[in-house]
Formats: structure tokens, sequence, C-alpha cells
């Protein structure tokens, strides 16, 4: 039985379209539009290149799939709007379901964790009216709802506000985390979010919500709380902004801790916990939730935000065909390019390359030179993070490598960190991971002191790494050119960033990485088994 989860932004409002597809429960393909049409986030935009393009890679037509799930079940005519869109534009429509917007996070996390059970909670700014829902799943029992975080008590919406007063827009969350750990907790957000007894309290009359994508969501109330130190774009940043950046984050780690805190007093599984919603992408606050030791084990997906709803709808969708969701083995689910295809486009480009046979290898040797690469293989990650697949690569080693990948390579701001990826069975060596396997890179931890030196370039300021363990099982290749470096250099660390310049999406196509690679400083691109060079 095939299902379609999909996530369309039929709002200017909405983000992330995209969708996926399951077969007899497992997930076989999952695409992300902003790819596609090369639009970051692709707000307000339909899914049609990526439903054509996971329809292709699970060689299947549209009219073979049984049933399509949605999230925005409290829409007004969501359904009338789905059939219509997709009768138009792919010839029919199968049955279509709506679920809750946090049911489908939860559902995204922990089906695809491949937990018996555990505690589940999402957070993001709001969907289906709620900001965030507490639940407890089971493989037997299903999802069960223990509480809703309502839309006015909503931590996305606090995040953001933080985000846009910094000068940022919606979307820009990750800058805020990267410039907290520049700054002092010296200013007092208590006004605003309250930490209580429960978790928290926002106060709403600072937030003025989304009226237009040009206006600021935060009030004059919260404006003037912040003496009208607010940041216009482009501004140098100052102390105020540093320490305005380093307390919002303290207030998310503190109320992050003590969300998860009450939800496992509420919820009969306290070993496991699954993680979900657009917060789940602050890893900084995900770094404190692991040290605090309140779950064994915490599994978030490679995509928690609105890009991973179509993955929970897909699996919901099983499930109402009495269907078993199977855990997620592998995150490389985009597309895949092969190499008649890539070198057509070399050709077509009048590009200079050779082949190789161990482009791992290669690999390997250019980084311990010194230099920087692109890399793409195999089929896209999903989410926002570089798995291995379609990744930058430098040398950690090299003190000013963050330096240069940020002015020659990425052209964004001067404080943002590069994250390293390290061979799993070397991870506890570098970095304070408490055992625990980060696949996805999505939790912030500290590197060890004694090696954080070795691997300069791939720790912040503050000591922290966004780390990213890779096993052989997960990705044979990137694992091989990992293992490849660690011969050369003794070193079993690379930095890995997401392979798009800034404001942009990742490359999708061998076209997309071309022009990225021929509109930056990337030393080398590595398409395939092919080795691009630059003519001079
Ligand atoms: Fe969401």
């Amino acid at each position: 039985m095939i299902v379609l989860g999909v996530h369309c932004a039929f709002s200017i409002f909405n983000h992330e379209p995209g969708e996926a597809i399951s077969i007899n429960g497992k997930i076989v393909a999952c695409c992300e539009e902003e790819r596609y049409i090369r639009n970051k986030e692709a707000w307000g935009k339909l899914p049609n290149s990526s439903i054509r393009a996971a329809l292709k890679l699970a060689k299947i037509n549209f009219d073979q799939i049984n049933l399509i799930v949605s999230t925005g079940i409290t829409a007004k005519n969501l359904t009338e709007t789905l059939k219509k869109y997709f009768n138009e534009n792919f010839g029919c429509c199968p049955k279509i379901i709506l679920v809750h917007h946090q049911l489908g996070h939860v559902a995204t996390a922990f089906y695809s964790s491949g937990f018996t059970e555990a505690t589940c909670i999402s957070l993001d700014g709001f969907g289906d009216g709620q900001s965030g829902l507490i639940a407890e799943a089971s493989l037997k029992n299903g999802i069960k709802k223990i509480e809703y975080v309502q839309k006015d008590n909503s931590f996305g919406n606090f995040y953001t506000m933080v985000t846009e007063f910094l000068g940022y827009t919606t979307g820009d969350e990750y800058k805020v985390m990267g410039l907290a750990a520049y700054g002092k907790n010296n200013l007092d957000f208590s006004k605003v979010i309250k930490i209580n007894s429960k978790y928290w309290k926002f106060n709403n009359s600072y937030y003025k919500g989304r009226k237009s994508t040009y206006l600021d969501t935060y009030s004059e109330k919260f404006r003037k709380e912040f003496k009208n130190y607010r940041r216009k774009p482009n501004e140098k940043i100052n102390y105020f902004h540093k320490n305005f950046a380093t307390s919002a984050q303290a207030m998310a780690n503190r109320g992050l801790v003590k969300i998860f805190k009450y939800a496992k007093n509420l919820s009969k599984f306290k070993g496991k916990v699954c993680f979900a919603g657009g917060v789940a992408l602050n890893c900084t606050a995900v770094k404190e939730i692991l040290y605090s030791k309140l779950f064994d084990e915490i599994y978030i997906p490679p995509n928690p935000s609105d890009r991973g709803l179509p993955m929970g709808c897909a699996y919901l969708g099983a499930l109402h065909l009495k269907q078993v969701p199977k855990k997620l083995t592998s995150p490389f689910l985009g597309s895949k390019y092969s190499d008649i295809t890539i070198k057509k486009e070399l050709q077509n480009n009048n590009s200079k390359f050779y082949k190789t046979g161990n482009p791992s290898k290669i690999a390997a040797n250019l980084l311990a030179k010194g230099k920087i690469i692109g890399w793409f293989q195999g089929r896209s990650e999903i989410g926002a993070r570089a798995l291995g697949n379609r990744s930058i690569l430098a040398d950690p080693r090299k003190k000013n490598m963050k330096k240069i990948l940020n002015a020659k390579i990425k052209y964004r701001e001067e404080f943002r960190p590069f994250a390293p990826s390290v061979l799993e069975d070397d991870a506890e060596i570098y970095f304070k991971i408490l055992g625990q396997k980060i696949p996805f890179m999505n939790c912030t931890v500290d590197a060890q002191l004694r090696y954080s030196n070795q691997i300069a370039s791939a720790v912040h300021i503050d000591g922290t790494s966004r780390v990213h363990t890779v096993s052989k099982k997960f990705n044979p290749k990137f694992y091989r050119l990992i293992k490849y470096f660690k011969k050369i250099t003794g070193v079993p660390v690379i930095i890995n960033t997401s392979f798009n310049l800034k404001g942009q999406p990742i490359v999708e196509t061998p076209r997309d990485a071309l022009m990225t690679f021929y509109g930056s400083g990337l030393d080398f691109l590595i398409l395939g088994s092919f080795v691009v060079l630059k003519k001079n």
C-alpha cells in the first residue's frame, strides 16, 4: 500500500513544503521543494517538483497512490483545496485524510526512531492552533496525546521575536544560536517569558503576531522593554546584541529542560524521548537536555521542523492502512544523479575534470593539503543539515579555516561556527557525547579540552561543536573519506558544512553544484566519480 505524506504551503505564511512516500510502512522517498525550485524554505509554494521527484524515486505513478495524508486538520476547506490541487496537477486524487500539525511532528520523530515506546515532545511557532504537543507513544498503542502546549504560550514565537530583534528573519534562528556563544547572560527576559512551576508562561503582550512577511512579530512593548536597541539588518553587531542572544539562549536552555522534566513526569515512558518541531533545531538547548541526563536516550529526526511533516504524515497514513511504520534506516532519501548524467553536465559546461575509482581517497588527500572541496555523492540527505552527501568539506586543523570558509566560500557572518564530522568509534575521544550517537548533527556537545586545539576550526568560541558521528553503515563512502583523512593526518575529524552559499538551499543537481563551485572559492569539486578542477 502506498501513502503520499504531504506538506503544501498554500499560504505565504507556510514554509518548507515537500512530501514523503511510504510503501508498506517504509519511507522510500522524501523530497523538499526548496531544493528543486532553488528558493530557501519555499514560503507559500506548492510541492509540484518535489512530488514528481519522489514519484520517480519510488518508481510509481501518481495514480498508484492509495492515500494522501496532510497536516492542517483545523484549516478551512483544506481537503477541497488539496483535491483540486491534485486533480489539476496530477490528473487524479485518491482519498485524503488530515491530521493535526503537532501529531505530524511527533509521528515523524517517533516512527522514524525505531523505539518501541517513548515520551514525545513537539515544539514550534504554531501549527493547527497549538505550539506543541506532549505525548506518549508505543508501537503497540500508537501516539496518545497527553497535552498540547497552547498557541499563546509558544516558545518558537519567543525565539523568532529574538531573531527578528537582532536584525534577522524567521528561519534565521540558528544565527542567534551561533551568536549566543559570544555574549553574557545579563539581560532579563522574565517579563516576556517566565519559567514557572509547569514549564513557562509567555506574555503575549510582547507579541503581535505575523501580519506580513515584512513586519516584525514583536510588539512595541517588546521594543521598549529592550530600549529600542534593535539591530537593523546589516548593522554591525555590538555587545548588546551579543548579550541579547546569549540571554535569550539561556532562557531557551532553561525552558526546554523544564518542559522535558514536566513531560517525563506525565509520561509512563521514562527511558527514551523523541523531540520534533522547529524548536528541536535548537541544538544548544538540546545539549542541555542531553547533559541533564533526564532520559537515557534522546532522538531527533534529521528533519524535525515542518520539512519533516510529510514523513510523519506518511507514517500516520501507513498506520491508517493497518501497516507497521518502519524505522528510518537512512536519511539519504532525496534524488540521485548517475555518473552518466554528471559526465554529460560536465561536458556541457566545458569543465576540466577527470574520473577516479576512489573519490573518498582523493578527497581525503586534498583536504589534508588544506584544500576546500565540494562533495556530491548518491542520494541527497533530508533535512537542513549536510550529512555527507551534499557537503562542503575542509581540514579542521587549520586555525584560519573558519575565517576562510565564512569569507570565501559561504559568504556568511564571521561569527558562524562550522560543524565537525567524526568517525563514530573516535567520537567520545574528541567530544563529550555521553555514549550517544549523533548521526543527524542535531546536538551541540562540548569538545574534549585535550583535543579541541587539534581541531580548532570545528570548535566554537564557547568550546562546543555541533557534532556529526559517522558510521560505516550510515554512509560508507563518507566514512571511508574520514578514515583516509585519519590515516594521513592522525585526526578522525573533518569540517562538514552544507553545500550551499548564504541564503540558498542545499544544492540539488550536479548543475547546482557546478554553479556553486564556480561561484565561490571552492578549490575542488568531487561529483560522483569525477574530480572537477578550476582551470587556472
Ligand atoms: Fe511545525
